[in-house]
């Protein structure tokens, strides 16, 4: 496994295996990986001749300085879990090779990129798109892959991928859980043990709430997990969500759609933490 640092030496590595017709497939990362990510590498590994990895924590994704202060940065463990796990090449540049200058473009996807994440943290996915948009220029892959623990950037990343007319097959991959529910995140490490342990009511919530979904109203299952997350110790829910999985519009009935998601967002102690559950799918 090779790891560059500039667009010049990524180009050169890349181009070596596109002219033999390789097949590319990307996970961009933003460091601080675990076993989630290894489950997109791998996945990618399997699909793809070559699978280069970018580490790169984006700053313009960020709203909050301290959160991008805070962001874990590990890149030599990184490589070894990248290594592990079949990548070929690991693309970790800095912000100056990413942003010569800054980027002031906007990317809009009202209203997906509106709702949820969107309203609790203006600017967010412009700056996930900026980012995004410039490694899949340089990396140009075949097919790249994504987490759908972010659900909602996922569908934000396919509006970008279609607007843009990027030939490019976005893969979702399942949220990958710790042996107790929770859904592995790079922000775990920043937990203290007692938030560790009051973490678990996010994910045990969500399981419970799907099966007291299946003979209560939306309304009713909203109000539930509202009710057990607030009522838990150590948490301070900050939006719960039932909506639409493609449109991500908040549904009030179970019949409105044939893709049904929950997302929710748990402050634990100062991590911010993100999870969700599928209640319905075609
Ligand atoms: O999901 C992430 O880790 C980041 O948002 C991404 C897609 C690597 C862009 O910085």
């Amino acid at each position: 496994m090779k790891v560059v640092h500039t667009v010049k030496e990524l180009r050169e590595a890349l181009a070596v295996e596109k002219s033999l017709g390789k097949k590319v497939g990307f996970v961009p990362t933003m460091g601080a990986l675990h076993k989630g990510h290894a489950s997109l590498v791998k996945r990618s590994a399997e699909e793809n001749d070559v699978t280069v990895a970018s580490v790169f924590v984006n700053p313009t994704q960020f709203n909050d300085a301290k959160d991008l202060e805070k962001y874990p940065r590990t890149l030599e463990a990184d490589c070894e879990l990248l290594q592990t796990y079949g990548a070929t090449l690991v693309f970790a540049p800095s912000v100056d090779e990413v942003y010569p200058e800054p980027d002031t473009r906007q990317f809009s996807y009202a209203p997906i990129d509106t709702v949820m994440e969107g309203k609790f943290r203006p600017g967010h996915f412009n700056g996930v798109c900026q980012v995004v948009s410039k490694l899949f220029d340089m990396v140009q892959p075949d097919a790249a892959y994504f987490g759908e623990k972010d659900f909602q950037q996922l569908a934000v990343i396919r509006a970008m991928v279609a607007d843009k007319k990027y030939g490019i097959d976005i893969v979702g991959c399942p949220i990958v859980r710790e042996d107790d529910g929770l859904a592995m995140s790079s922000r775990n490490m920043r937990l203290s043990a007692e938030d560790r342990k009051n973490a678990l009511n996010i994910s045990r919530t969500l399981f419970k709430s799907s099966t007291f979904a299946a003979d209560h109203s939306v309304r009713e299952t909203l109000e539930w997990v509202e009710k057990a997350i607030t009522a838990s110790p150590g948490l301070e829910l900050e939006y719960f969500e039932i909506v639409d999985g493609d449109t991500l519009q908040p549904v009030e009935d179970w019949g409105e759609s044939p893709y049904i998601v929950g997302c929710i967002t748990v402050f634990c102690g100062d991590v911010r933490l993100i999870d969700n559950i599928v209640y319905k799918e075609l």
